[in-house]
């Protein structure tokens, strides 16, 4: 299986950052998420937190009004956001750890140590329509995981490849991406579609992107900061650009 169309979400999280430093309205991350919309994200991603440091509900309740475009909701496994995301039954649903005993030793969640809970707590959101998505490291026992509770998708966690990247370790940057790339070979394998998410640039996304069996990349804070300086649809444009030159 080959993704055909490298699809890019978006995430405007960091635009509600800027707007909670003050209070207020501005700016506002749904007017940014129509920015993004127009100029060609395939989806809006957002992560409402436990402790809303920057999206807060009523963005969830503006993204969903007034997205055309899939949105894909980030989320902690607790009581509370299941019960939002029912609320508002959104395109994707993705699992994210926010507490450190939820995490693996890369960051991502720690499906493998908590399957069975999961699995009962993702069932109810896969029926009432959402994509439920695990975000995970490139670790081929969490993969498993994944399948076992029936993930119909995963994002794994690009951190430490980006990391690398910014550092220079470049002996860490191409273990760090030979490990997504035989663990997006793998869960393709198994049927579970790819996504592939957090710290990338215009320079760390093309090795990624080349990855012709990754569907999605879901990228924020770069995008966000860039966008100060030229612009958010010039800031989304380029790294579509840089997505599209890499798998060309
Ligand atoms: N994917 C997931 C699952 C995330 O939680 C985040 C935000 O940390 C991102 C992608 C986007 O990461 P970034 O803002 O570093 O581009």
């Amino acid at each position: 299986m080959t993704a055909e169309k490298l699809r890019l979400g978006v995430n405007i999280d960091h635009v509600a950052t800027v707007r909670n430093a003050r209070g207020g309205d501005n700016p506002d991350p749904v007017r940014a998420a129509l920015i993004a919309q127009a100029a060609g994200a395939d989806g809006i991603t957002a992560h409402l937190r436990e402790d809303r440091r920057h999206i807060v509900d009523a963005d969830i309740d503006g993204l969903i009004a007034a997205l055309t475009v899939p949105l894909n909701f980030e989320m902690a496994a607790t009581h509370e956001m299941q019960q939002i995301a029912l609320r508002h039954k959104p395109h994707a649903v993705c699992l994210v750890p926010e507490k450190r005993e939820e995490r693996t030793t890369e960051g991502g969640l720690d499906v493998a140590g908590n399957d069975n809970a999961l699995a009962a707590y993702i069932a109810p959101l896969a029926d009432a329509g959402s994509r439920v998505s695990m975000f995970i490291a490139a670790d081929r026992v969490q993969v498993d995981a994944c399948r076992r509770i029936g993930a119909p998708v995963i994002e794994l966690h690009a951190g430490a490849y980006a990391d690398a990247w910014a550092e220079g370790d470049w002996a860490t940057r191409d273990n760090e991406l030979a490990k997504i790339t035989d663990m997006t070979a793998y869960a393709v394998s198994l049927g579970i579609e790819v996504h592939v998410g957090h710290g990338l640039t215009y320079d760390s996304v093309g090795p990624i992107a080349a990855l012709r069996q990754v569907s999605e990349l879901n990228i924020g804070h770069f995008i966000i900061g860039e966008a100060i300086f030229r612009g958010l649809d010039p800031a989304i444009q380029e790294m579509r650009r840089c997505m599209d030159a890499a798998r060309a």
